[in-house]
């Protein structure tokens, strides 16, 4: 009997072998939100910005994880900290363990007592606040394999080895060099358990080669998908949640099976940050 397939069903074959994996992550409505000093290039305080529009994008990400089957947890937003709504910085959490933030400028230093209080009083066991400055889920990213760890904007070098340390776990050190990509997250994704995808610019020489050498069929992103923060996405091994505009990446990714989901955060990107950045994964036991 011979066998006919069609590109129909070639493609719908590709895209059933990713497979969506409910996940748990914590978010921080962006009832403070808004732009009033700056500590990254995108952040421009005499440009107007609207609270309201925040919290509405925001609640249309927030619903779509629910909608996608993941438990999402909420931390309360404090006064005075109006970008606690990136919850990716606030810790890193790996087999259970939390990893509370340092932040490196005094703007944002309070919400680490924020997020240690939330994760203590909900029983998470192993709390503990980082020694070195280091910027949670924004610089420190797991493929499931290994620990991504950037430095060069916020997170200290010195931070990686206290990350290996309490995490028990392989870490490979990134150097970020293009300030618009201040944070791994920005330009780096993972996608996958150990796959990932990136804008090599972003990064310097010794890590892109780091990069091209453990994961060599990634999908690389151009400057324009970029720069509209594209690769700051969500991804639960099938759906990957980005921000609208990067349609580059958005058909890339739908090329290797994902189900790519565009959303509109533009008031948050006014702060620098979109997808990953309000969304902290929390892994409680180990994979
Ligand atoms: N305004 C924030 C800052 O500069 C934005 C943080 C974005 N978060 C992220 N995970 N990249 O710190």
């Amino acid at each position: 009997m011979g066998i006919t397939l069609t590109s129909t069903v070639s493609i719908k074959e590709l895209n059933s072998t990713r497979i969506a994996r409910p996940r748990h992550v914590l978010m921080c409505e962006p009832t403070y939100f808004d732009v009033c000093y700056s500590i990254n290039p995108w952040m421009d305080p005499s440009r107007p910005t609207s609270t309201r529009a925040g919290i509405s994008q925001w609640k249309k990400l927030h619903d779509l994880f629910v909608e996608l089957g993941h438990r999402v947890d909420l931390v309360p937003a404090r006064p005075g900290l109006p970008d606690m709504v990136f919850a990716a910085n606030g810790a890193t959490v790996i087999d259970g363990k939390v990893l509370v933030a340092r932040f490196r400028h005094a703007q944002r230093q309070g919400e680490s007592a924020a997020f240690a209080e939330w994760f203590r009083q909900q029983g998470w066991g192993e709390v503990r606040t980082a020694g070195h400055d280091n910027e949670g889920e924004g610089d420190i990213l797991f493929t499931g394999n290994e620990i991504l760890a950037g430095k060069g904007f916020r997170t200290a070098a010195s931070a990686h080895g206290e990350v290996r340390s309490f995490f028990d776990r392989e870490v490979v050190g990134l150097t970020l060099v293009d300030p618009r990509f201040y944070h791994l997250d920005t330009a780096l994704a993972v996608i996958d358990t150990g796959e990932v995808m990136y804008y090599p610019d972003a990064f310097d020489g010794p890590s892109r080669e780091l990069l091209a050498e453990r994961f060599p069929d990634s999908i690389l992103a151009t400057e324009r998908d970029a720069e509209v923060f594209g690769l700051n996405a969500f991804s639960d091994g099938r759906h990957v949640v980005l921000p609208e505009a990067a349609t580059g990446l958005a058909g890339q990714l739908a090329e290797r099976g994902f189900e790519p989901i565009g959303v509109g955060l533009g008031e948050l990107l006014k702060a620098g940050g979109s997808v990953k950045c309000c969304t902290l994964e929390l892994r409680r036991f180990s994979s």
